[in-house]
């Protein structure tokens, strides 16, 4: 074990992606299961297809930790566990409710938020490490995690929360 005077930006670096390759994997995993709860169609495309990227996402970091000669490895991240865990809860306390999809969205921003935080310091570092292959992967990946945020506020607007109101009503 290093010591931890010597760490450096790089062992930083390194834990972050450990961090963010960790959540991927698991939100890949979740976001099948809120597609399938999901009231509306439009909502279960848009989990679907934020899906797909998250495979792509991964396989980024792979290319990252390949790079860099290290595994490719997870590391525990409570903070991505407590906000699927919340999601988690919507799916079951609102079932069949008309506010569940609105509840989902917001879920489903909760996770794109903390992926554009880690994503946006990643791409700080790796600025700042000269590592130019990896900017771009993570550059890439934080365009899809904002568009995907994008596609969650319109899905909001356009319906979903009006629905969990007049259906409520
Ligand atoms: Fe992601």
């Amino acid at each position: 074990m290093q010591k931890k005077a010597t760490k450096s930006l790089e062992d930083m670096f390194l834990d972050g992606l450990k961090d963010i390759y960790y959540a991927e994997k698991k939100i890949l995993k979740t976001l099948p299961r809120m597609a399938k709860g999901a009231e509306s169609e439009e909502v279960a495309a848009a989990f679907e297809k934020h899906r797909e990227q998250t495979e792509e996402q991964v396989e980024r970091l792979e290319q990252i930790f390949e790079s860099m000669d290290k595994p490719a490895r997870g590391k525990t991240c409570p903070a991505i566990d407590g906000i699927i865990e919340e999601g988690s809860e919507i799916l079951s306390d609102y079932k069949d409710a008309p506010a569940l999809d609105a509840g989902l969205v917001g879920a489903a921003q909760a996770v794109e938020h903390y992926e554009i935080a880690r994503y946006g310091t990643l791409i700080a570092w790796a600025e700042q490490l000269g590592m130019k292959d990896a900017l771009q992967l993570l550059r890439k990946t934080l365009q899809e995690e904002m568009e995907t945020d994008e596609v969650l506020t319109k899905l909001g607007e356009q319906g979903v929360n009006e629905r969990a109101m007049r259906e409520a009503a």
